[in-house]
């Protein structure tokens, strides 16, 4: 090969370098394009005067560096085309309106009962009680009758409660983790629990046949009423506001005994009175009472020694007053239309 077609061959490779390079390093659609020209344009571009060049050679060397200067081309096309394929999205976002507000993340959302449940359980916790379980399905000893509720009682009848077998039913309140928790503990005592419980009830606005409680269980020497009504008329001012109005009462369970029910002043409507209160100005948040001595006795503390208090609520009732939802049963289906509106929630 003459020195004149070596000198071609040198100068292609050292053009594929300095192209390659500068390809690599071409950030923008125009400036990829001016690259294109410059490398290959049609008129002077600066492989094409190489090619242009070609012409003083003889036919020999021509088809050598012919055949290196089209592989050539070749190459820098499709380097400008991955080059330009590269730059895709960003001329995407160049015809986008940049000052539009960017489109929200979705995000899932805490439901209003699981929120509602938080707040209980963080409240008591800091009043000193301790988180216990329990299973769903239970005796009708724990349930029933270690509770004192008399053999022919009409709760547990097959007409208002799941039996699963003999003996063995879905827990109707959450009140057998009293039992549990007084067999497996000495006092002190002081539990929170929660879970499902289920009932022959219909489905309706104010009942659900599945359906959150909480209980609460203290037990020790020298408790009284008054450890009671203290302890919830705190926990009601600071799951609402430090103003909030509470009034106990009286009821009946057969595990308590005096037995007692505590109102808050209805949150919607500050007392005036509204549909959620039924015109009252009061809502009714929770059952309560001292424990009942036969109850301590079943459990096998000394009632001489021993005295203690519980109450029970269903969460739905706090999460109702919390975040004004009317409807019991909005809270136990699965719509996340409910759920989303409290994404910024906690
Ligand atoms: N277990 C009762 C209910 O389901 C509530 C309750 C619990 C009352 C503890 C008093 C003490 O209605």
């Amino acid at each position: 090969m003459s020195g004149q077609a070596t000198d071609h061959v040198a100068a292609l490779d050292a053009l594929e370098v300095e192209a390659e390079r500068a390809i690599g390093s071409a950030r923008g659609r125009e400036l990829l394009s001016g690259l294109r020209t410059e490398y290959l344009g049609r008129k002077a571009g600066r492989l094409t005067s190489i090619l242009k060049a070609l012409a003083g050679l003889g036919p020999d060397e021509r088809r050598v560096v012919g055949a290196r200067a089209n592989a050539l081309k070749t190459r820098l096309d499709e380097l400008f085309d991955a080059a330009e394929a590269r730059l895709e999205p960003e001329s995407a976002a160049a015809g986008a309106d940049l000052t539009m507000p960017s489109r929200r993340a979705w995000r899932g959302a805490k439901h209003p009962m699981t929120l509602a449940v938080e707040r209980i359980n963080g409240i008591f916790q800091e009043l000193g009680f301790t988180r216990y379980v329990g299973p769903e399905a239970e005796t009708e000893w724990h349930n029933f009758l270690a509770l004192n509720f008399p053999p022919e009682h009409p709760a547990m009848d097959m007409h208002d409660t799941l039996y699963l077998g003999d003996g063995v039913l879905l827990r109707t309140h959450t009140s057998p983790l009293q039992i549990r928790s007084m067999l497996e503990h000495k006092p002190p005592i002081r539990i929170l629990c929660g879970g499902m419980c289920y009932r022959k009830d219909p489905f309706d606005a104010s009942h659900a046949p599945a359906f959150w409680q909480i209980e609460g269980l203290a037990v020790d020497e020298g408790i009284t009423f008054v450890d009671l009504k203290a302890t919830l008329t705190v926990y009601a001012r600071r799951m609402f506001t430090p103003t909030t109005k509470v009034r106990f009462r009286p009821s009946f369970f057969p595990f308590t005994e005096p037995s007692g029910e505590m109102d808050v002043g209805c949150q919607i409507c500050g007392g005036a009175g509204c549909a959620t209160c039924k015109h009252t100005g009061w809502v009714e948040l929770l059952g309560c009472g001292m424990v009942h001595p036969r109850v301590l006795e079943n459990c096998g503390i000394d009632s001489e020694r021993y005295t203690g208090w519980a109450f029970g609520m269903g969460p739905g009732r706090t999460a109702q007053q919390l975040y004004g939802i009317n409807n019991i049963r909005l809270q136990y289906e699965s719509d996340m239309r409910l759920s989303d509106q409290f994404v910024d929630a906690e």
